[in-house]
């Protein structure tokens, strides 16, 4: 048998240390690894990996020796001698036997352990968020805190938080990465999922997705987890539980400022009473929605600058029949909750399920045309003289680009 030479074996040598060294990596390179210990749930599931890891590898290690040793070593060779032929091996058998028992005992004990473990109802004390899955967006309650909100959740680092997940249609799935395992949201049944992000965790933003194929636009229904510390929370809860109050005077400052101040950077200065919200520049390059607006749906930004709050709020809101869908806590009518509840909706950085990033021009070009902008979404194309592709018609009725432009200054006020 010729020998393996070092040259031979180099590129695979190379090749394993270059595995080796990817797989060390922290999760700047990897944001969306399950990899983590993050949380308590997440630290559980590593455990058990690293286990199974440890124990699978050595068996795997033995078997193949064994196997490769048996090949090589007793191969038919020309004019060897016959096979010794044996009955049975009694301690051979109870060896191949006790051991693997013994493995699968050092790898249920844990797992069986975690399962009741991470299966029993969340401790006492714990956040309580109702997650409700739509087509294809998310809804958040707490329902302790009466607050509603949309697609982007907020958690105090070092409390537990317990979900309690069901659905408005067909079946969805729960995942942040980072932060524990999936759970699936179905209607007609709640589903419950808990963990504690460590108290040392940081003030962070986060990725999350739907995981269970729901339709069109499964691909699209994105969320966003902000672990913040408990002051932060405390801050944001209270201001998100308020009802919107519609300030034109806040709202003029707020367009007063540039073009580019209408991306909702500039909101301590227009209204001081609003509470914490993750800051934007805080935000990581892969938590920043990416999507380009789609090709063929043209606005003028420069309307964006003459948009009037107060236009919007009291008559275009109503003639785009935004009302129908969206609820707005202190507007009286607007309860309906087809659609997001948009009460603080430009407190948020992205629209559209974790989709686009939210700022004036993605918000009016959203507005005209939704449908073009994410398959299959349920908000009606608004724009007039816009084709609706799901309608399979050209909107006659709807907004002008000027009433659209209203419509974002009132929705930018909302923080
Ligand atoms: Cu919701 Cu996939």
């Amino acid at each position: 048998m010729p020998k393996l030479r070092l040259r031979e074996a180099g590129p695979a040598l190379l090749f394993m240390v270059v595995l080796l060294t990817l797989t060390a990596c922290g999760d700047t390179v990897y944001p969306n690894t399950t990899f983590t210990q993050f949380t308590d749930l997440n630290t559980t599931i590593l455990s058990l990996w690293d286990r199974l890891l440890f124990w699978g590898t050595i068996v795997f290690v033995v078997v193949e020796a064994a196997l490769i040793i048996t090949i090589i070593r007793y191969r038919k060779r020309p004019g060897g001698p016959a096979a010794k032929q044996i009955h049975g091996n009694a301690l051979l058998e109870i060896t191949w036997t006790a051991i693997p028992a013994i493995i699968l005992v050092l790898i249920a004990v844990p797992t069986v352990k975690a399962i009741f473990e991470t299966q029993a109802p969340a401790p006492a004390g714990a956040l309580r968020v109702e997650v409700i899955g739509h087509q294809w967006w998310w809804e958040f309650r707490y329902p302790e805190l009466g607050i509603v909100t949309a697609n982007e959740l907020y958690v105090p680092v070092g409390r537990t938080v317990s979900f309690e997940m069901t659905s408005k249609d067909v079946i969805h799935s729960f995942w942040f990465p980072a932060m524990g395992g999936k759970r699936d949201l179905m209607a007609n049944r709640t589903n419950y999922m808990w963990y504690t992000p460590n108290a040392d965790l940081g003030t962070q933003a986060w990725n999350g997705f739907c995981t269970e194929y729901c339709g069109e636009s499964h691909a699209n229904m994105r969320i966003r987890l902000y672990t913040v510390q408990p002051d932060e929370f405390e801050s944001w809860a209270k201001h998100q539980a308020s009802p919107a109050v519609f300030n034109p005077l806040a709202a003029a400052a707020v367009l007063a400022a540039s073009n580019t101040a209408l991306t909702r950077a500039v909101d301590s200065t227009a209204q001081p009473s609003a509470g914490y919200v993750f800051p934007a520049e805080r935000l990581p390059a892969h938590v920043v929605p990416q999507t380009p607006i789609p090709a063929g749906l043209d606005y003028d930004d420069a309307l964006l600058a003459q948009g009037d709050p107060t236009r919007g709020a009291t008559q275009s809101f109503m003639l785009g029949g935004c009302i129908g869908c969206h609820a707005i806590n202190g507007i009286p009518g607007a309860v309906s909750a087809i659609g997001p509840d948009l009460t603080h909706v430009a407190s948020r950085h992205t629209i559209a399920s974790g989709l686009f990033k939210f700022d004036g021009p993605t918000l009016a070009r959203w507005i005209k045309n939704a449908r073009h902008m994410k398959p299959g979404s349920i908000m009606n194309t608004i724009g007039r003289g816009e084709y609706d592709p799901i309608m399979k018609m050209t909107v006659t009725a709807g907004l002008d680009d000027r009433q659209i432009a209203d419509v974002v200054a009132y929705l930018m006020s909302l923080k």
